[in-house]
């Protein structure tokens, strides 16, 4: 029985002097667990020799004064521990905020969503195209007859005999006539893409392996250069600003007859020189044909520009280099609206 009583005094003192909950917790352990010095006292009650009554019961007594005790002191610890931890975490709410830095799109992606934005407004439809293209919508659907050497002109990546990475945006053409064909899409149409075209040629300051070009093209009734000319002055000048000028001048593709190169030339840039953005043309009958759209009804333009050129006829750069080197010093000049949703 005085055993009892000392196990439970020498308990309480040890809980009241415990200095964290971990503490504690052993301290359970050591007292009321299974092999505990007080629980191991309730298996000794059979074989007590007295009265084993009291015992048990000074035993339980004991154990509960004990419980008591550890909830008690656990409560004491607890509070003292999170009000160390609010300490220790404790964020100064009156700090001045870090400074963010904003973002802004890159000056050909500006471009690319005024393009979207003016020949949108003219009518015409946005479609995406393939990167990765065959040599059949790069080339053959377009009147390049095998071997011939205008494909030389646009020097390719092949990937295999059937792949390239696309040289020109003009491959959006074929897939299109081909859902004309197959019914799944009606004349007339107005459509464009803009997108990334490579071409296996060095390096320099109006040239690059990686490029841009918007591709855009019109079938219609009685579709003639007059309705080519107009579009691209109307382009221009909505691209450019109303000083202006451009110019067409006799060219050779083999997807258009005539074809025409189209320059523009502005009076505050490049001494008022004439740089080519591209070439235009009216859609070849080939290519009708070989979709079989009616060529005494139809008739259709077709243009394709280089994307770099744009803004460096709008903000005289003077290398397309700087467009990919992605130098801050650069690109942070043209802090243009922040990012559209579109
Ligand atoms: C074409 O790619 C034709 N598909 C354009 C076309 C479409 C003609 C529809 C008729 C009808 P060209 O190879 O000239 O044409 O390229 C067009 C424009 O892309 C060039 O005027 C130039 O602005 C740009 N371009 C061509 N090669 C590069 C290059 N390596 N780096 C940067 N821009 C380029």
């Amino acid at each position: 029985m005085q055993e009892v009583a000392a196990l439970q005094s020498q308990a309480l003192v040890e809980v009241q002097s415990a200095s964290s909950t971990s503490d504690l917790k052993e301290l359970k352990i050591k007292f009321l667990g299974n092999n505990g010095l007080i629980s191991s006292k309730l298996r000794e009650v059979g074989a007590y020799q007295g009265d084993k009554k009291a015992f048990g019961q000074a035993v339980n007594a004991a154990k509960k004064a004990v419980e008591d005790a550890l909830d008690a002191r656990e409560a004491d610890l607890k509070g003292g521990e999170m009000a160390a931890q609010f300490e220790a975490e404790r964020i100064d709410v009156t700090m001045p905020a870090r400074a963010t830095r904003v973002g802004y799109e890159h000056v050909l992606q500006q471009t690319t969503n005024k393009i979207k934005r003016v020949l949108s407004g003219l009518g015409f439809e946005y479609q995406e195209s393939r990167e990765i293209e065959t040599v059949g919508y790069n080339f053959g659907a377009l009147n390049y007859p095998p071997d011939h050497p205008a494909m030389d002109d646009q020097d390719t990546f092949y990937i295999d005999d059937d792949y390239l990475l696309r040289t020109q945006c003009t491959d959006l053409q074929g897939h299109i006539f081909e859902e004309v064909r197959d019914g799944k899409r009606t004349l007339p149409l107005r459509v464009f893409t803009v997108g990334r075209t490579y071409r296996n040629e060095a390096v320099d300051r109006t040239h690059s392996h990686t490029f841009h070009q918007v591709d855009c093209f019109m079938v219609d009734e009685k579709v003639s250069m007059a309705n080519l000319k107009g579009t691209l002055g109307l382009f221009a000048r909505q691209m450019f600003g109303k000083d202006v000028t451009v110019r067409f001048r006799p060219d050779f593709f083999p997807f258009v007859e005539p074809g025409v190169d189209y320059a523009i030339s502005t009076p505050k840039l490049f001494d008022g020189r004439w740089v080519e953005l591209g070439g235009a043309g009216l859609i070849h009958p080939n290519i009708f044909e070989a979709y079989e759209v009616d060529t005494e009804k139809y008739s259709g333009f077709a243009f394709g520009l280089g994307v770099e050129r744009i803004p460096m006829m709008s903000y005289g750069v003077d290398d397309l280099r700087h467009f990919m080197e992605n130098d801050l010093r650069f690109l942070e000049q043209f802090k243009a609206e922040p990012v559209e949703l579109s």
